[in-house]
């Protein structure tokens, strides 16, 4: 296994994180559906293969996800970072909701306890909260922080300008500072590489990459993309409730993003996931694998035996480019002549 830091605290997680979206016993928003006992053998596995990193949500499988983590982490908890979430809709009442303090405070209470633990590693934001003072929720996230109930704060799914006043409210108060992004990002999305991964640079933050196979899409096992076959995801959940794929992307691009991964993979002699994950990792960003068995899991964690040639790369890369939007085209011509740039 191979580590990277996260953000700037010191500590180490694995390149290869395990998200556990398709972890519960209730299978609820049917993305998984990963009962305990196969989700101890799923943990098992990451575990032996040196995975440190683990995340997971208060909203997922409605909390079922984390329960299930918990208990399948019960002999490992000191050697591991467990990250989690709040901001999503997590019950019936209308304040169950938000970034706002009642409902954080409510959530970490049963999110520790879900998870068996008297500490989470990472607590992301899950996401922008239009209503709640941004300042409100930053203020209870460093309470926490001082409670010893949260390590590291993070972000999820924020533009770059939100992130950078999430930083500028914590250096101007002195608070802990938020270590980590989670993003989506694979080959059918690059739209992190405009701005979210310029500031997490930047800020020295570790960027964390969710939906790496967007969704299965990478996989290749839509075929040419018109009917999701039952069974997956993508039919049992995507397209009846987000009325198509989820992650959405271009269909006609990613078709032909997909003939490119699937003749890297012919070439490698490996699959079309391990392609796309490895394809991934040079990235320099912390993959959140996701799986709903323990074949999936194998497969995709192979990923990091992968070695792709600088040529089949670039064919990956330029099959996938989403080009130079304003106004970074202009900075760099600008900044032509200017040694230090911060800007990538
Ligand atoms: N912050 C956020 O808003 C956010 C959003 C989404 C995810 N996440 C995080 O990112 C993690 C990973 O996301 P993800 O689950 O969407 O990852 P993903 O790798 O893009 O998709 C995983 C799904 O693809 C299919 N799949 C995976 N490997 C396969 C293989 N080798 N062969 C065939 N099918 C395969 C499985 O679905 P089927 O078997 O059903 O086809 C599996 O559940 C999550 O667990 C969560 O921690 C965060």
């Amino acid at each position: 296994m191979k580590y990277v830091p996260i953000g700037r605290t010191g500590v180490y997680g694995s390149v290869l994180g395990l998200g556990t979206m398709t972890f519960g016993e209730k299978n609820l928003q049917k993305r998984g559906g990963v009962r305990q006992e196969a989700a101890d053998v799923i943990v098992k596995k990451a575990i032996d293969l040196g995975i440190n990193f683990f995340d997971s949500s208060d909203i997922y499988d409605g909390g079922s996800s984390e329960e299930v983590l918990g208990k399948a982490l019960r002999d490992y908890r000191d050697q591991v970072l467990i990250a989690t979430k709040v901001r999503g809709k997590s019950g019936v009442g209308v304040n169950e909701t938000g970034l706002s303090r009642l409902h954080i405070s409510q959530q970490i209470k049963k999110s520790l306890k879900r998870l068996g633990t008297k500490w989470i590693d990472v607590y992301q934001f899950h996401g922008w909260d239009n209503v709640t003072q941004l300042s409100e929720s930053i203020d209870t996230m460093q309470r926490l922080v001082e409670q010893g109930l949260v390590n590291y704060p993070g972000i999820s799914n924020f533009y770059a300008w939100q992130m950078a006043m999430s930083q500028t409210i914590c250096e101007e108060r002195n608070y802990t500072r938020f270590e980590t992004v989670q993003a989506n990002y694979s080959l059918l999305n690059r739209d992190v590489e405009h701005e979210i991964l310029p500031f997490s640079k930047h800020s020295g933050m570790t960027v964390l990459a969710w939906s790496p196979l967007h969704g299965g899409v990478l996989t290749g096992k839509y075929g040419d993309l018109t009917d999701p076959q039952p069974g997956t995801r993508m039919r049992d959940f995507a397209f009846p409730v987000r009325g198509g794929y989820f992650p959405p992307f271009d269909i006609e691009k990613g078709r032909r993003i997909l003939e490119v991964v699937k003749s890297v993979s012919e070439e490698q002699g490996v699959t079309m996931a391990q392609v796309s994950l490895s394809w991934l990792i040079d990235k320099r960003v912390l993959v959140l694998l996701g799986a709903r068995s323990i074949e999936q899991f194998e497969d995709n964690a192979r990923s990091l035996e992968i070695i792709l040639t600088q040529e089949q790369k670039e064919r990956l890369d330029n099959i996938s480019d989403i080009g130079k939007r304003y106004p970074k085209w202009m900075v760099d011509r600008q900044n032509s002549d200017r040694k230090f740039s911060i800007l990538v």
